[in-house]
C-alpha cells in the first residue's frame, strides 16, 4: 500500500510537471484528486487493513494528497503567468505606428466665395433676402421694364417651362419681390444671392447655370456716387486694397444710367495677362440707378425716393479670388481641384 501511495504521487508529480496549459492541468487534479480519481480509490481499498494499519496509511494518504495538491497549484500559477505573457505579447499595440487620418469635408470654393460676399455687405448693413429659383415671367422680365416684345429678353434667352413660367435668368427679379413687402417709399438695402439659368455655352467663361448676387439700395437722395463708392469699397475688401474699378457705360432696361463694372485684374495688376485677356481689366457685374418705372410698378414714388441696384456673377470672383483660369473647374467635382480649399 505504502508502495503504491508512492508510486501514485511520483506519477502525479510527472503528470503536473508535463501539464503545458491550465486545462492539462485540471485534467491532471481530476486523474488524481477528483471524486473518482486514483487517490480516493486507493482511500476505498482502506477497509481490507488491519486497524493498526489503517491510521498510518491514511496518513500517508493526506500528506501524498497535500503534497500533489501543492504541487498543483505552483504549477497553476507558473501557467497563469506564462499565459499572460503570451497574451501580452501578442496583443502589443505599436504606440509609435502613425494614426489613421480622418479626412475632413469643408465647403467648396464657390460657397466659400458666396459667404465672403454676404459677410462684406451684411457688415455695410444689408438685409438677406431669397426668391424663387422658379420664377414668373412677370417678374423675371416684365417688373424689371422689360415687356413680352423687348429685344433685351434674347440675351437670356432661358428655360421655359410654361409660357409663364420659366426657371430666373437673373437675380434681380427679387428686387421686384423684396420692394413689394415694403410700403410707404420705406427704405431698403439688401443683397439676394442665388442660382440662376441662361441657355449659354458651357466653356471657360460661362455655365447655363451660374451663381448672382443681387444687390439694391433705395432710400432718399441715393446717386451714382454711392453705387460707385459702395462698390470701390466691395472690390478693395474682396479683391484688396490695390484694387481699382472702373465703370463703363451700358444698358439694363431697369437701370437708367446703367454701366458694366471691371476691377483690375488682380493676376496682373493691371498690366495685361492671359486671365484678362491683355486688358488689364475683368468685368464683375452690371450695375445702375434703379429705373422710375421699376420703382412705379412695384409701389415706389421715384419722386421721393431713388435707388442703385447691381448683379455680380459670383463664379467670376471666385476665379478671380482663387486665380482660376477656367469656369468649369467649380463644377467638375475633381476632388484634387476641391482639396485645395
Ligand atoms: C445681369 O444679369 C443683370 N441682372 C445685372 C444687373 C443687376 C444690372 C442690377 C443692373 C442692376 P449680366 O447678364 O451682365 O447682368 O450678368 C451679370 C454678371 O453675371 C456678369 O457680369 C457675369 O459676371 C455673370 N454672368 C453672366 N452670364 C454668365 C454665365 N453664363 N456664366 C457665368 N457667369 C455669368
Ligand atoms: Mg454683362
Amino acid at each position: 500500500m505504502e508502495q503504491q501511495i508512492k508510486e501514485l504521487r511520483e506519477r502525479a508529480g510527472a503528470a503536473v510537471d508535463g501539464s503545458t496549459n491550465l486545462r492539462e492541468l485540471d485534467d491532471v487534479r481530476v486523474k488524481f484528486l477528483g471524486k473518482k480519481g486514483e487517490l480516493t480509490a486507493l482511500l476505498r481499498g482502506m477497509n481490507q487493513l488491519s486497524a493498526e494499519e489503517r491510521p498510518i496509511v491514511g496518513q500517508l494518504v493526506n500528506n501524498a494528497r497535500r503534497e500533489i495538491e501543492d504541487l498543483i497549484a505552483e504549477k497553476n500559477s507558473q501557467l497563469k503567468a506564462s499565459e499572460l505573457q503570451a497574451k501580452l505579447a501578442s496583443e502589443k499595440i505599436d504606440v509609435t505606428l502613425p494614426g489613421r487620418r480622418i479626412h475632413e469635408g469643408h465647403l467648396h470654393p464657390l460657397t466659400l466665395t458666396l459667404n465672403r460676399v454676404k459677410e462684406i455687405f451684411v457688415s455695410m448693413g444689408y438685409t438677406v433676402e431669397e426668391g424663387p429659383e422658379v420664377e414668373t415671367d412677370y417678374y423675371n422680365f416684365e417688373a424689371l421694364n422689360l415687356p413680352k416684345d423687348h429685344p433685351a429678353r434674347d440675351m437670356q434667352d432661358s428655360f421655359y417651362i410654361t409660357e409663364e413660367i420659366l426657371l430666373r435668368t437673373q437675380t434681380s427679379p427679387v428686387q421686384a419681390r423684396t420692394m413689394e413687402r415694403h410700403k410707404n417709399n420705406e427704405p431698403i438695402r439688401m443683397i439676394a444671392p442665388g442660382r440662376v439659368y441662361r441657355r449659354d455655352d458651357y466653356d471657360a467663361s460661362h455655365s447655363p447655370m451660374f451663381t448672382q448676387v443681387e444687390g439694391l439700395v433705395i432710400d432718399k437722395g441715393i446717386s451714382f456716387a454711392d453705387l460707385k463708392g459702395t462698390l470701390e469699397d466691395f472690390s478693395k475688401k474682396i479683391f484688396g486694397e490695390k484694387t481699382k474699378i472702373r465703370l463703363r457705360p451700358s444698358f439694363f432696361p431697369f437701370t437708367e444710367p446703367s454701366a458694366e463694372v471691371d476691377v483690375s485684374c488682380v493676376m496682373c495688376h493691371g498690366e495685361g495677362c492671359k486671365v484678362c485677356q491683355g486688358t488689364g481689366w475683368l468685368e464683375i457685374l452690371g450695375a445702375g440707378e434703379v429705373h422710375p418705372d421699376v420703382l412705379k410698378m412695384s409701389g415706389y414714388d421715384p419722386d421721393v425716393v431713388s435707388g442703385f441696384a447691381f448683379g455680380m456673377g459670383i463664379e467670376r470672383i471666385a476665379m478671380l479670388t482663387y486665380g482660376l483660369d477656367d469656369m468649369r473647374l467649380l463644377y467638375d467635382n475633381d476632388v484634387r481641384f476641391l482639396k485645395q480649399f
